[in-house]
């Protein structure tokens, strides 16, 4: 009933050349009907790859402001412009080298609701934070601004994904069932502010050292509706591989 994604965040890797080999090998491949196959490269790139027809593309963040003197900064009209149909908020390397707070998230999530873009909300607790066993109180927080403040139809759009940050291009995944209790968490926040119907309709995807060796059992548990996957996500048999793990 929920969507299966599977999204490729390739951060800042690849030069032209070798982001355009990845791109077109992964154009060329056949993915099963019901999983959709997501790619975001680096932002120079989203142009050149926007006709694509085989995968989405994404882009890996967006600014919060519409328009104007932000130097270096890309809206969301842009991205819409495009024809861009997602792109990534608050991933842990923004929250922590950006120092995004949790409002600035939600109104970079705002402006891509407004042009019809999907945000791929990330969150997820620090090693300290599980260690300390604050992670769900964490995670709670990092969702608050999304959960009290947007109505259920921009909420329905949405798309999230749990990474908690000491898995994140560590090597060290979240085992199995940690990640499925942390997932059907945050089900179970989006079903006390949003119903049943938009709690059991939300994809929740998991990210943080997903590679070919772990992804199917990741996937099989019931809350976990597909991954974002860093590392794994610049090889494209790894990422074939992974899409191909439900
Ligand atoms: P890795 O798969 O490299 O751990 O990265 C996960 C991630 O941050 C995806 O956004």
């Amino acid at each position: 009933m929920r969507k299966k994604i599977v999204a490729g965040n390739w951060k800042m890797n690849l030069n032209k050349s070798e982001a355009e080999i990845l791109y077109n090998d992964l154009e060329s491949k056949s993915y099963p009907d019901d999983v959709e196959v997501i790619i975001a490269p680096a932002s120079i790139y989203l142009d050149s790859f926007s006709n694509a027809s085989n995968v989405s593309i994404s882009s890996q963040d967006v600014s919060a402001n519409s328009n104007g003197a932000f130097t270096g900064e890309f809206s969301a009209e842009m991205l819409s412009s495009i024809n861009l149909r997602f792109a990534i908020v608050g991933h842990s390397e923004r929250r922590t080298f950006h120092k995004e707070t949790d409002l600035l998230i939600f109104q970079k999530v705002e402006m891509l609701l407004k042009h019809g873009i999907t945000p791929i909300f990330c969150c997820g607790e620090s090693l300290f934070d599980r260690e300390s066993k604050n992670h769900f109180k964490v995670v709670k927080s990092q969702l608050s601004q999304i959960l009290s403040n947007l109505s259920s139809e921009d909420f329905s759009k949405i798309v999230i994904a749990y990474e908690p940050v000491w898995a994140i291009g560590t090597g060290l995944t979240a085992d199995p069932q940690d990640a499925q209790d942390m997932h059907f968490f945050v089900r179970g926040l989006i079903l006390e502010a949003f119903g049943k119907d938009i709690s059991d309709k939300t994809s929740i995807l998991y990210g943080g050292s997903c590679k070919p060796s772990n992804s199917k059992e990741l996937f099989s548990m019931k809350d976990i509706d597909g991954g974002l996957i860093g590392g794994a996500s610049l090889d494209s048999e790894s990422f074939e591989s992974i899409i191909n793990s439900f």
